[in-house]
């Protein structure tokens, strides 16, 4: 599928030249300033360490699209797990084109090129991606090319210059009896690898919404994996493991992520406690425990954000009694291949035309 004035290509982009993977950090660059306006610009040491990490155990095609001066305009990524056997069909992926080339036809080249690339990846293979409303024209263009909406969700701030402070010191000391921290930096030490699997599983229980997805098994392998790629990128990985005295099992985590190169915002990643152990006020004592430590050790954190699905009441409350705000919605969308080609005219019904 051609777009008159520009190139499409298959790469690879950490074996890219660097003057190549700097023209693609400013396309991703220009993507964020969309999304988070109210942030600094990402700088590009931040996004070029992302763009030259390899992810162990994952399977990936890329896409980019330039225009005649080779100012990278468009990109399409997408990557399929090799060591989640519960979700070997789920395809992640993300479309990009910059605001100034848009309706030009590039998204739906970018997608059919993506498209062939993931051919016999997996007979059911199914395409996720996301879009928000910061950049509404995403979920217009998902709707056009068929993909359905999986499970709406929203991402919420926490403004930290907000926080009150009292309140969080106070909520840290709430020392459910018969369950303690374990604070890991990074590296999960072998001795809660099990404690840290076992609690982290109680994810399952948040809301999926129509997602055709398995449940989540993490496994010791996936979590070497991510250690490996959090140490590439340089960020940090703050976890922490809430386990029962009496039985030694996890009952519960929480987890945040820093970069020091993009040190105004922390992500705050899964938080969940294990169905055995809720009702203690653990999910709540765990994220003001890590509140507390942000706050002290992380002074120029400007924002907490995290995404949570619309209908996880129980996070929510959480999360709205710490003072997060709903900063954009999100719509997590899945298309499977056999739809996504059609929608590109690689379709049964027009391959034997080709
Ligand atoms: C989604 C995105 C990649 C689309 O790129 P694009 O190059 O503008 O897409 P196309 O020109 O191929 O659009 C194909 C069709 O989608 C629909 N569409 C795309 N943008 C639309 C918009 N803003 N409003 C209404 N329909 C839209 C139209 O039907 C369009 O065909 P038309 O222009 O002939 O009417 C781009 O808007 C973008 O980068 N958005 C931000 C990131 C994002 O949300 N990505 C999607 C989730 S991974």
């Amino acid at each position: 599928m051609n777009v008159t004035g520009y190139t499409l290509d298959r790469v690879d982009p950490k074996a890219l030249p660097e003057a190549e993977q700097v023209a693609l950090a400013r396309l991703f660059q220009r993507m964020s300033q969309e999304t988070v306006p109210e942030d600094p610009e990402r700088p590009l040491d931040a996004i070029l360490s992302r763009i030259r990490a390899t992810s162990a155990n994952e399977w990936h095609a890329w896409v980019r699209a330039r225009d005649a001066n080779g100012n990278v305009v468009g990109w399409v990524a997408t990557s399929r797990s090799l060591n989640d056997p519960e979700n070997p069909h789920v395809a992640w992926t993300e479309l990009q084109v910059h605001p100034d080339h848009r309706r030009k036809g590039l998204g739906r080249a970018l997608l059919a090129e993506i498209v062939a690339a993931a051919e016999s990846q997996h007979p059911e293979l199914l395409f996720m991606g996301m879009s928000n409303d910061r950049a509404p024209g995403g979920g217009h263009f998902l709707e056009r090319i068929g993909a359905q909406p999986g499970l709406p969700m929203k991402t919420n701030s926490l403004t930290i210059a907000d926080v009150d402070r009292a309140k969080v010191a106070e909520w840290a000391k709430l020392d459910p009896p018969g369950y303690r921290l374990e604070r890991v930096d990074n590296v999960v030490p072998p001795n809660l690898i099990a404690p840290f699997i076992e609690a982290a599983n109680a994810i399952n229980d948040m809301p999926r919404g129509n997602l055709k997805m398995g449940d989540w098994k993490l496994t010791e392998e996936q979590i070497h994996d991510r250690e490996s790629w959090l140490k590439q990128i340089g960020s940090n990985w703050w976890l922490l493991v809430a386990v029962h005295e009496a039985t030694g099992e996890g009952a519960g985590f929480t987890e945040i992520n820093n970069d020091p190169k993009q040190p105004w915002v922390v992500g705050q990643g899964g938080t969940a406690v294990a169905r055995a152990h809720r009702g203690h006020k653990l999910g709540l004592w765990m994220k003001a425990v890590m509140l507390d430590r942000i706050l002290r050790d992380l002074p120029a954190a400007t924002y907490i954000r995290t995404g949570n699905a619309n209908t996880n009441a129980q996070m929510l409350g959480i999360n709205t009694d710490l003072g997060f705000k709903l900063a954009w919605q999100s719509i997590l969308w899945q298309l499977p291949i056999a739809d996504a080609k059609t929608a590109v005219g690689l379709g049964t019904a027009t391959a034997g035309a080709r």
